[in-house]
């Protein structure tokens, strides 16, 4: 049987991965957050060793998946990712809303997945290059932490503004019939399983194509977080002499306000 290489009771007690959030170090790059120095004394290795404990639970690449992710998909014990979903969301009250940890959102929940990228075993969606919101029913922020080591500029996360409107994380395209590109997404698409070979980039091309502008481009950087809002579209870029890469998420979601009215909305 495989042994986890702390226990639950020493985790739970000593937090020993992430250093407190007051002691990290950041830089803010119009859409994102690149963090640094954020671990304890060999809290990364540590945490590498924890979650190669896991399996992955959905390698995504049959032909039947259906997920708009590219990646394999893994995930870990809430007991482990707990405080270091909290310490993402510290950082983002303290840093975007400008409040104390104590501040609370609507029907908050803390979120985290990992991604994990084989070359020659990725077989994603068709469309799965097409930016993605991370959270299409809810607000949310992530912080995603770099877990392989990469050249710089061989993998990076891409941030797009698109141009038309966004409803529960679907593109104009996707919903409006009269939009011109309606039918041709559809087609494009099918039912939702149609798989290709390889991992494949969003050129600039195509995302004038599809109404998407790239304004950002979040390095992927070893032992960095990049914390950015999940519901700004995204995509990940990585080129072909990539061979394996590896990221974990943690996050936090709520409900956004204008959503709460708008359910609440009731006709007298
Ligand atoms: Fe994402």
């Amino acid at each position: 049987m495989i042994r986890l290489p702390i226990s639950k009771r020493v985790y739970t007690e000593t937090k020993p991965i992430f250093k407190p959030v007051s002691e990290w170090s950041y830089t803010y790059h119009s859409k994102y957050w690149v963090v640094r120095d954020i671990f304890k004394e060999g809290g990364l290795d540590l945490f590498k060793e924890i979650a190669k404990s896991y399996p992955i639970v959905d390698t995504n690449n049959h032909d039947e998946d259906h997920d708009h992710n590219p990646f394999m998909v893994h995930h870990l014990p809430y007991w482990i990712t707990e405080p270091l979903c909290e310490a993402v969301r510290e950082f983002v009250i303290r840093e975007h809303f400008g409040q104390g940890p104590e501040m609370e959102l609507i029907d908050e929940r803390l979120s985290e997945w990992g991604n994990i990228y084989y070359r020659d075993e990725c077989r994603p969606l068709v469309n799965s290059y097409i930016p993605h919101v991370d959270f299409p029913d809810d607000e949310g922020w992530i912080g995603n932490l770099w877990l392989s080591e990469h050249e710089e500029g061989k993998t990076t996360t891409n941030i797009y503004e698109y141009k038309g409107e966004i409803d529960q994380g679907r593109y104009d395209f996707q919903l409006d019939p009269r939009h011109q590109r309606y039918k041709e997404w559809h087609e494009w698409v099918g039912d939702g399983r149609n798989h290709t070979e390889g991992f494949q980039n969003l050129s600039g091309q195509k995302a004038f194509h599809w109404g998407f502008r790239q304004i950002a481009k979040a390095p992927c950087e070893y032992g960095t977080m990049t914390i950015y809002n999940g519901n700004i579209p995204h995509c990940p870029f990585v080129d072909d002499s990539v061979e394996y890469r590896w990221s974990h998420c943690f996050g936090f979601k709520y409900k956004s306000l204008a959503k709460v009215f708008k359910t609440q909305e009731v006709p007298v």
